[in-house]
């Protein structure tokens, strides 16, 4: 983390300038990535090219996976990856309802049900015990999500002894308590590169897999359908567009080569924004590393203390330069959920109390211990003013 430069002893007087304004994200693109997509483009190979097995490659290195499919997002590698360990039409799913809403929509994709149940108060993430009691005959798969890049109890999901698919999309980096990185167990796990995240293709997400019987579904599904030995005219499957071009593949592979310097620029972010924050009265702050278990820092989400109106506190940080935002909204209290499945508030109260106080500030690796500093007072101000 570097600190902003100071004053200028030759600028001309006058009024103090207004701060900058603070962001909520901002990648880390340089000369590497330009280099690493200016070579593609002049490759004249922009799609189905080299790039895309290479990345694949080096990010199941990276993480100690067998295997890897590079596509388009997020949201496209989660609806392959259900897909791949059979959820069909009329099939159950038990996922979270604290996460972006695109977990959930993948099982709807399939005609399936979402099961939401309710989510532990400190790591956000789904509770193993709800899980297991929420399990009747037409339960296809478990649907975890490491929200906030908390790596979510896996392993006890695993002893339930159904298909899993790890929505990992916010998690790069998070590693298990039992020393495993989320993303290298066996079955497949999601990671998302949109810009936000610890690393970015602009848009574009890994399935990281171990079977290689679901890479090869995996990869002929995200291709229309076509297995990777046979003619394009012929597809011996229904697929779909979900392809992730060598352009965004080489812009993955740059920035996997300095994800080292990422993470741990992201993690000094969030340890100064603790050591601000910790003596707010009431403030809830994400739960540090314990126990083994490892945050891959994604956003630095807290919730305000209860009795205060979280939607005026980010209206009074915009007021003050911060950018901020409610993150996240329950899924189930969505309006196409609540008309689609008959949601009601009070269905899964950890899930509603968290949803309602949780607000996202600006975080990135290039965040300053001046700007922690203005935010954590502009925070105070907002909330106690
Ligand atoms: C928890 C979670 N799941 C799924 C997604 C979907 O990823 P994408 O936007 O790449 O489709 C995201 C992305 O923001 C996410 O945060």
């Amino acid at each position: 983390m570097s600190e902003a430069r100071g004053a200028d002893a030759t600028a001309p007087e006058g009024p103090p300038a207004a701060a900058e304004p603070i962001p909520l994200a901002r990648p880390v693109i340089g000369a590497a990535e330009e280099h690493a997509v200016l070579e593609v483009l002049r490759s004249g190979q922009l799609s189905l090219g080299p790039r895309v097995p290479a990345f694949e490659r080096a990010f199941a290195a990276r993480l100690g996976a067998r295997h890897a499919s590079a596509v388009s997002s997020g949201t496209a590698g989660l609806h392959l990856a259900l897909r791949a360990v059979g959820v069909r039409d009329g099939d159950e799913v038990v996922t979270s309802p604290f996460s972006f809403v695109a977990s959930a929509n993948v099982i709807v994709y399939e005609r399936a049900r979402p099961v939401f149940v309710d989510i532990d108060p400190v790591t956000l993430c789904i509770d193993p015990a709800a899980a297991a009691a929420a399990v009747t005959p037409r339960t296809r798969a478990l649907l975890p999500v490491h929200i906030f890049g908390w790596p979510a109890d896996t392993p006890a999901l695993e002893r339930l002894g159904l298909p899993l698919v790890e929505d990992a999309c916010e998690a790069l980096g998070a590693v298990h308590a039992d020393g495993v990185a989320v993303g290298a167990r066996v079955h497949p796990a999601v990671f998302g590169f949109y810009a936000n995240k610890q690393l970015t293709t602009g848009e574009g997400g890994m399935v990281t897999v171990g079977d290689p019987a679901l890479k090869e579904r995996i990869d002929a599904e995200r291709n229309q359908g076509r297995a990777p030995n046979m003619d394009w005219l012929d597809h011996d499957r229904l697929g779909f567009n979900y392809r992730l071009s060598d352009v965004a593949c080489a812009l993955g592979l740059a920035q996997l080569t300095r994800l080292d310097g990422l993470l741990a620029d992201r993690a000094r972010a969030a340890a100064a924004y603790r050591e601000a924050l910790v003596g707010i009265d009431g403030l809830g702050l994400p739960c540090a590393d314990a126990g083994g278990h490892v945050r891959g820092w994604f956003v630095f989400v807290v919730q305000v203390p209860r009795g205060i109106e979280r939607d005026a506190v980010v209206e009074r940080l915009r007021a003050r330069g911060v950018a901020s935002k409610p993150y996240l909204p329950a899924i189930h209290l969505m309006s196409y959920y609540r008309e689609a499945f008959g949601h009601r508030p009070g269905e899964f109260p950890v899930c509603e109390d968290v949803a309602a106080r949780s607000i996202a500030l600006p975080f990135f690796p290039g965040l300053t211990e001046g700007q922690v500093g203005r935010v954590a007072e502009a925070l105070r101000e907002a909330l106690f003013s």
